[in-house]
């Protein structure tokens, strides 16, 4: 007989909030949907309070995702408890999550409060939540630096006034393995009522720690584990889902846990997250990095040819990857290129297949190999793409040791009339760039960009991501060419498209 261990994914909120990783209302959504799919038991789909954006996305997962509980966070104020509470009132099943910080340390210098305070202020929100849902999640922010008697006896009045969750973080990542076990234990040996709730654990990973202090905490009783995919999260991110469920799952004999995630939508999460952020995951992050089941030495190789057991505790496939999957070409039929856009995350309409289908052949045609990037650059041109106000014509950059890089750009703009300028930069990128910014007329900030070589050699195919924002609206844009200030032109371009469709959407 196993426990059941509760996933409560952050990636939405805690993950979302950290820098380069905000998403608009449609990312978010298309996350969400994989995230149902992965089968977490809660998703805290963000904090409605913090602006409109967060509110709207927040209530239309609420709306959509009826498969997941969907949690929404606030701070003990009415106002932010309406908000959250406004977002999510039409979900199945909805959760607030209210939280105070009880650490001393929080309590003077940030929230100038004294211990009884923040306990009349918890059970006074705690107990407001109460007249919308009996489904409350109260977090102690700073938990783990909390004085251990005081943190059980807030938890305490939590519980009586309302809470069915409370919730351990250790907000700064600063605990160590077992001491954050034994205050898990504590807290569950100290706290009356605490049989009246589900104990929550929520840990950062500031020292490397937040998968270790995770399941310190499970072992000592807590029964939810707060995650992110691909560990997204404040500074140095959170504890990471992926890593706290192929634990469970692969030393299940080991620890006696289980949770209701299916495994193989691990690795199509991770992708979809990456591609819309486009921030990649290091190679060599566990579980989910491009190295995870690469074996280059030669002893492992011969070890896991003889045997995969050799060098090998999980199966690629267990978590949605498929290394043996052919690359795809010119003869690949539609299966295999469906199968592979669904390994990427990826659930697409038979109408957006056959439309895909067809961009692929074309591809395909010019191309001997199609990789992963390329079909997820092709998804951001195609599907998830936007009417394109603008379209690049023309492209002629100078660049050298002995010149001040210059661009020359033709843009056609809303299918009519053609725009010429040039201008220059401190390099061909940022004169290309300097450029359309001229031609647009467009103020957008660069806050992100990124490339990748697609394939090997030198006249390997290059993917740019770029991440904008202009107005309060941010986007991500994608191209690929095997020339890569074109790659970059074209994300650009394709960013700056979004931004047009999301502030027409918006009235901005
Ligand atoms: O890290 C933290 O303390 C949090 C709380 C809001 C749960 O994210
Ligand atoms: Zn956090």
């Amino acid at each position: 007989m196993t426990d059941k261990i509760i996933i409560f994914d952050t990636t939405l909120r805690d993950g979302e909030q950290s820098p380069g990783y905000s998403m608009n209302t449609e990312e978010k959504m298309y996350l969400a949907s994989q995230l149902e799919k992965l089968r977490v038991d809660v998703l805290e789909a963000g904090f409605p309070a913090a602006s409109e954006g967060d509110f709207e996305a927040v209530q239309m997962i609420a709306k959509r995702i009826r498969g997941v509980e969907v949690a929404a966070l606030a701070r003990t104020s009415k106002k932010d408890i309406d908000a959250a509470w406004g977002a999510i009132k039409e979900a199945a099943n909805p959760r607030i999550h209210v939280f105070i910080a009880t650490s001393d340390i929080h309590l003077k210098h940030k929230l100038k409060m004294d211990r009884d305070q923040v306990i009349d202020k918890t059970v006074e929100t705690v107990k407001y939540c109460k007249q919308f849902t009996d489904n409350i999640e109260f977090s102690a922010e700073d938990g783990s630096r909390t004085d251990r008697d005081y943190l059980c006896k807030v938890f305490d009045a939590a519980i009586t006034a309302g809470a069915t969750t409370v919730n351990l973080p250790d907000t700064v990542g600063y605990a160590i393995p077992g001491e954050f076990g034994d205050l898990v234990a504590y807290v569950k040996g100290h706290t009356p009522n605490i049989g009246k709730a589900i104990l929550s654990v929520h840990c950062h990973n500031d020292l490397g720690l937040g998968t270790a202090n995770s399941l310190e905490g499970i072992n000592a009783g807590a029964r939810q584990a707060e995650v992110t995919i691909n560990g997204i999260g404040e500074r140095a991110g959170n504890t990471s889902l992926e890593e706290i469920v192929m634990t469970l799952h692969t030393r299940r004999n080991y620890l006696p846990y289980s949770t209701s995630i299916n495994t193989k939508e691990i690795y199509p999460s991770s992708r979809l997250l990456a591609m819309i952020t486009g921030i990649s995951v290091q190679p060599n992050k566990a579980i989910v990095g491009a190295n995870a089941f690469a074996h280059e030495a030669g002893i492992h190789q011969d070890g896991v040819l003889k045997h995969k057991t050799t060098y090998e505790i999980m199966e690629p496939d267990t978590i949605g990857l498929d290394t043996s999957r052919l690359i795809l070409g010119k003869h690949s039929g539609r299966h295999a290129f469906r199968d592979r856009l669904r390994g990427l995350g990826y659930d697409l309409s038979e109408g957006d297949i056959d439309h895909l289908f067809k961009k692929f052949k074309d591809l395909a045609d010019k191309r001997k190999q199609i990789v992963d990037e390329d079909l997820e650059v092709l998804v951001a041109e195609e599907i998830l793409r936007v009417a394109d106000t603008y379209r690049l014509k023309y492209l002629n950059v100078i660049s050298g040791t002995t010149t001040v890089p210059a661009a020359t750009v033709q843009l056609e703009i809303k299918g009519k009339k053609v725009e010429q300028n040039a201008g220059f930069g401190v390099g061909p990128i940022d004169a290309t760039y300097n450029t359309i910014a001229r031609i647009t007329g467009t103020k957008s900030k660069l806050l992100g960009f990124s490339i990748d070589a697609l394939t090997g050699g030198t006249d390997a195919q290059g993917g740019v991501t770029v991440r904008l924002e202009e107005k309060g609206v941010q986007t991500m844009g994608k191209g690929a060419d095997p020339d890569i200030i074109i790659a970059s032109a074209k994300a650009y371009i394709n960013g700056l498209n979004r931004l047009e469709h999301l502030k027409r959407k918006r009235g901005r």
